[in-house]
């Protein structure tokens, strides 16, 4: 069975002897072979640059055969940049955005939704030389942020701690809040169909900031706009919804169309698994700090989540978050043994 079969399979919630593996930000800074071409060229050279994206896309998959799944290298910012709004990196961590969203005239002074296609083509050419490279054999990952995960960049003008000033835009100018998030969400159907006509098997949406909006407030300030996106796409892709904080929301997500919900380390995941509907996949969900621990401790506590799943159909194994820059390569190197090994 090909590893892209085993994760259709995993999707379509039939049972199988095994989990298939990935894990977010599996092309990173925790591999040597990652910060050796990044030492030649800049993080947004090598996203916009299709030849060396898809480069870093395989880097793990040539060190680990064993994971099931290669993820697209790029970033959920190049939506806000393909609008206008540049990124770039923190001196100390985190991201700075090169202005802020605050009024209607910003919003209406973005690029219009149809040039999107045009500014990403680079992403579809990616995808097209690892749709060849790969043949089949991997399960091909695209992905985008959530319309409100990326409109908490763009009003705040980056990474935030408090995240007030798109909270503040949500209670008090619902209009002009509704007007970026509208444009958000036709931007990221047109840049996901791009994705899908450029040989994306599956796309991620990534919800990493849902779990910071009030909890009554989750559908009108996010999970409508995911909504909207997942009908406008073929009506049997498969769409998976990472949403981080978000546990009191996962039968809503389960409800929202998508095919998969990956679900944080917070939740215990057999829970979730005999909560969520039998038709709706789960992914997760190992706590990303364990890839820090040693790899006996690493094997422990990936056979322990794996029996807990034992005989549910619909799991795709993923750590809770990305993989951190910290991680040891044995420790993800057990990861890997104990999931292709598990009997
Ligand atoms: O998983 C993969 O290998 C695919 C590539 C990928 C990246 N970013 C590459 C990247 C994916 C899926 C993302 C998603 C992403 N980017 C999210 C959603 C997932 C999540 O983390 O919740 C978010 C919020 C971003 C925005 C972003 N980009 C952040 C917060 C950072 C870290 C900044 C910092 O200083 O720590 C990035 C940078 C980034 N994106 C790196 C990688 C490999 C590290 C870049 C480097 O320093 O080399």
């Amino acid at each position: 069975m090909t590893s892209r079969d085993r994760f259709l399979s995993a999707l379509a919630c039939q049972p199988l002897d095994r989990p298939p593996l990935w894990v977010m930000r599996q092309a990173g800074r925790y591999l040597p072979e990652y910060r050796a071409l990044k030492a030649q060229s800049s993080f947004v050279h090598m996203v916009q640059t299709p030849a060396l994206a898809a480069e870093v896309t395989l880097q793990p998959l040539r060190r680990f055969p064993g994971l099931d799944a290669a993820i697209l290298f790029s970033d959920i910012l190049v939506i806000p940049e393909a609008l206008g709004q540049p990124y770039s990196f923190r001196d100390g961590g985190g991201i700075a955005m090169d202005r802020r969203i605050s009024t209607r005239a910003d919003i209406d002074a973005l690029s219009p939704v149809t040039a999107v296609p045009e500014k990403l083509a680079y992403v579809a050419d990616t995808l097209r030389l690892l749709k060849s490279e790969l043949a089949g054999s991997k399960m091909l990952l695209g992905f985008g942020g959530s319309p409100w995960t990326l409109a908490t960049y763009m009003v705040e003008g980056g990474s935030s701690d408090d995240f007030e000033r798109i909270k503040l835009l949500f209670y008090t100018d619902r209009a002009t809040f509704d007007a970026l998030l509208e444009k958000l969400t036709e931007a990221l159907l047109v840049y996901f169909q791009m994705q899908i006509a450029a040989g994306a098997d599956a796309i991620q949406i990534f919800d990493s900031w849902g779990g910071l909006v009030a909890g009554a407030d989750y559908e009108a300030a996010s999970l409508k706009w995911i909504r909207r996106i997942v009908a406008a796409l073929p009506a049997d892709f498969p769409v998976i919804l990472y949403a981080k904080g978000t546990a009191s929301h996962l039968t809503d997500q389960a409800f929202s169309g998508v095919r998969a919900i990956s679900v944080d380390w917070t939740c215990d995941l057999a829970i979730v698994r005999r909560t969520l509907p039998a038709n709706v996949a789960v992914q997760g969900n190992l706590d990303p700090v364990l890839m820090q621990t040693t790899p006996g401790i690493v094997a422990r506590e990936t056979a322990r989540l794996l029996e807990s799943m034992r005989g549910s159909a619909g799991h795709v194994f993923n750590l809770g978050h990305g993989i951190t820059p910290q991680a040891k390569i044995e420790c993800m190197q057990a990861l890997i043994d104990t999931v292709t090994g598990w009997k």
